[in-house]
């Protein structure tokens, strides 16, 4: 029998709820704070598949997660690409600035088992772990989000200089764009084919774009990754997260995603008569709700499971769990989901 999160990310009438959290597995977990003492950096810790794997295995083992997502970043496939980056624990991904014709002309495309082989390893020894307990996840970032990285530099708040290259050069990021698109759609499916039953695309930062803009520079570029990865494995539930997409729903159920992932910014009704009843809703607690008492955590909760009505739900937060977030926490939060029934 196939594992309750798949069941319930295809649609089928299912026993419970299914629960996991976005950025599960990390920060916040003690086990994942001392590993950090034997492994310093983010690259060692996801690109040693023996370290990526427990890693993504102690949310699971800790909270009986219903979903496993692989330890690694959407960052991970770009070195594939030409395009190396490293992340500094305390302010995040660094790259050389990609702002020229030269530097996306000498981008190239991934091949994923050799770039990225322990990735492949580490979704094939999660799939042996947890058989039929648990549904493992892959995620891939979406173009636009991956470009912020690759234009800036890093993280950023205004995106100003991706947004001037939209202003002044739009065709230089079309063709970023396209290049990443065609290796991303490729990642995706080697993920697939290593062992994941579920895809996340995250296209974080694509909220930051004005409504036209979002229909130029991200939504065509989603809609490409999710074709390709569909066109050979139309059976794998894929699902979209954007960061504050309150005013995007519409525009995210025509992505061609099976699931949309809300942050807490809409309530689940408004949602559902904006996206309709044929996607399914991912989410959408509040993460900082986790830093609530018990009686709160539990109302809230239950307050989504109940407006969701079991029916092509999985439980998740709105965004990452916050690193300070205690265990006793996310513990009771997975427990009162797996405890709740109609
Ligand atoms: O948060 C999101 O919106 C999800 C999409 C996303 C991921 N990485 C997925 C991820 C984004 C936007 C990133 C970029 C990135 N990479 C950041 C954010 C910086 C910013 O601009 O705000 C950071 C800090 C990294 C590096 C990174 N990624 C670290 C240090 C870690 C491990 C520890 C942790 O929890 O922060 C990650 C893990 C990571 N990034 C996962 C995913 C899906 C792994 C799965 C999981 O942790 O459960």
């Amino acid at each position: 029998k196939d594992p309750l999160l798949l069941r319930a990310a295809r649609g089928e009438a299912v026993e419970r709820v299914p629960v996991w959290m976005m950025r599960q597995a990390g920060r916040h977990m003690q086990e994942y704070r001392d590993l950090i003492k034997k492994y310093p950096t983010f690259r060692e810790r996801s690109e040693i598949h023996e370290v990526s794997t427990e890693i993504s295995l102690q949310p699971y083992r800790r909270y009986g997660t219903d979903g496993v997502i692989l330890f690694s970043d959407i960052l991970t496939p770009l070195p594939g690409m030409g395009v190396d980056f490293k992340i500094e624990e305390k302010t995040g991904p660094k790259l050389v600035p990609m702002r020229t014709w030269e530097s996306v002309n000498a981008m190239h495309t991934i091949d994923s088992e050799k770039a990225c082989p322990f990735v492949g390893q580490t979704l094939r020894d999660l799939k042996k772990e947890v058989g039929s307990n648990a549904t493992v996840l892959g995620f891939v970032g979406c173009p636009y989000t991956l470009a912020t990285y690759m234009v800036e530099g890093g993280s950023s708040r205004e995106y100003l200089e991706i947004k001037k290259m939209m202003f002044t050069e739009p065709e230089l990021l079309h063709a970023m764009l396209a290049k990443i698109a065609d290796s991303i759609g490729d990642y995706g499916i080697y993920q697939i084919e290593s062992g994941a039953q579920v895809i996340q695309v995250f296209d974080s930062w694509a909220g930051h774009l004005s409504p036209k803009d979002y229909d130029v520079f991200a939504a065509p570029y989603q809609k490409k990754v999710i074709q390709k990865i569909k066109s050979s494995h139309p059976e794998v539930p894929i699902i979209i997260y954007i960061n504050k997409s309150g005013a995007l729903l519409e525009r995210m159920s025509q992505s061609g995603a099976d699931i949309i992932s809300l942050d807490w910014t809409v309530t689940i009704e408004e949602a559902r008569k904006r996206i309709g009843n044929d996607i399914g809703i991912q989410g959408n607690l509040d993460p900082a709700a986790l830093f609530a008492p018990n009686e709160v955590i539990k109302e809230r909760t239950e307050e989504i499971l109940r407006a969701c009505g079991g029916r092509n739900h999985v439980m998740n937060l709105g965004h990452g769990i916050e690193a300070t977030t205690s265990e006793e926490k996310a513990e009771f939060f997975i427990n009162t989901v797996k405890n709740f029934r109609f």
